[in-house]
């Protein structure tokens, strides 16, 4: 057996290793119990006796450096820690990881929808200060200060500053829009508002409101019927009827609810309508002349309708949604729905 021969194929073996379990398989050839130094081993008895000693040695210098050589190859293979690549299992064929994408809150949702309606009608949508003057909010509005309904409304003023409040409505904003804009003046406004009420299904301290405006010479109820049919029609769909009931606010005169028939049971009665078939969605009304007065408009020569609207009313109408609360919870069970 020529040493010489074994270490060169030694050399070529450990050379074509690339895994560890080929260095196993290494060390079983060569230094398991029937590998290959096992075999020189067992020849040396055999070897001439002059040559045994020198054979001794060089089969002995073989075995460490094949040892230690296995050692180093082991030691880099871990080093780089990953198996060869084409041992890795990749399927190709496997579903990537989809992003999560976000969407628009319902609250916005509705927002957006109500206002896109109304300006393709040729309102101007326009946003205001959630902190209000108590002019804007109340006065400037026909709502003087010893008038009765301000009681649902008053609350929230800033400390320090007792004319400052947190608006109780959107209204404010057709003071802000006729003090600013000589008419005509057809303006939306979304936005927040702040209540005193007690947090329950269907009462928030916070929530939102829609504003309509439009003001013109020789505007009629006629005008206001017609706007708000076609945004009933597009938000509810064209099978929906709408009625107004005579009500009272200090800003408009006259002055009315608008109902739609209900969306669960067609205007049959159930229990989400209350048996009544119809069921309240804004308040609305011709603008009074003493509001006009404050801002400055002749009310002999201008008239107008104004109307407000609950952003979550019609939400929860729109998707039958029970509890108001579930908007501002941050539920995301609840918001992917939309
Ligand atoms: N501001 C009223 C409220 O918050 C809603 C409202 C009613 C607005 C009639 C209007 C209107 O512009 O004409 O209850």
């Amino acid at each position: 057996m020529d040493i010489n021969l074994i270490s060169a194929q030694i050399k070529e073996d450990l050379d074509k290793a690339s895994s560890l379990n080929d260095l196993e398989a290494l060390r079983l050839k060569y230094l398991g119990r029937k590998g290959v130094i096992a075999e020189l081993t067992g020849a040396i008895p055999s070897v001439a006796p002059e040559e045994r000693g020198v054979f001794g040695k060089a089969v002995n210098a073989l075995k460490q450096q094949l040892i230690s050589s296995l050692e180093a190859k082991q030691a880099s293979f871990a080093a780089v820690n990953t198996q060869p690549l084409e041992t890795v299992e990749t399927d190709l064929g496997m579903p990537g990881i989809a992003q999560d994408l976000g969407h628009r809150h319902p609250i916005t949702g509705i927002i957006d929808e109500v206002c896109g309606i109304f300006s393709r009608m040729g309102f101007r949508v326009l946003e205001g200060p959630q902190i209000e003057t108590e002019h804007n909010n109340f006065t400037g509005l026909n709502i003087p200060l010893e008038h009765p309904s301000r009681d649902a409304f008053d609350t929230f003023y800033l400390q320090d500053h007792q004319k400052l409040l947190l608006r109780s409505h959107t209204s404010p904003m057709q003071v802000r829009a006729m003090g600013k804009n000589k008419p005509p003046l057809a303006i939306v406004v979304p936005g927040r508002v702040y209540r005193p009420d007690a947090v329950d299904a269907s009462h928030l301290f916070m929530f939102h409101q829609i504003e309509g405006l439009l003001v013109d010479e020789g505007v009629t109820f006629a005008d206001l019927k017609g706007v708000l049919e076609v945004f009933v029609k597009a938000v509810f769909g064209q099978g929906i009827s709408m009625r107004f009931r005579p009500h009272f606010f200090p800003f408009t005169e006259p002055s009315a609810e608008v109902d739609i028939s209900c969306i669960i049971c067609k205007g049959k009665g159930c229990s989400v309508c209350g048996r009544k078939g119809w069921l309240e969605i804004l308040g609305s009304g011709m603008v009074h002349p003493n509001v006009f007065r404050q801002v400055g408009y002749d009310p002999k020569r201008f008239t107008g309708f104004a109307f407000g609207m609950g952003v979550e009313r019609i939400a929860m109408l729109k998707y039958g949604i029970n509890d108001i609360r579930l908007f501002f919870e941050n539920d995301l069970r609840f918001l992917k729905q939309f």
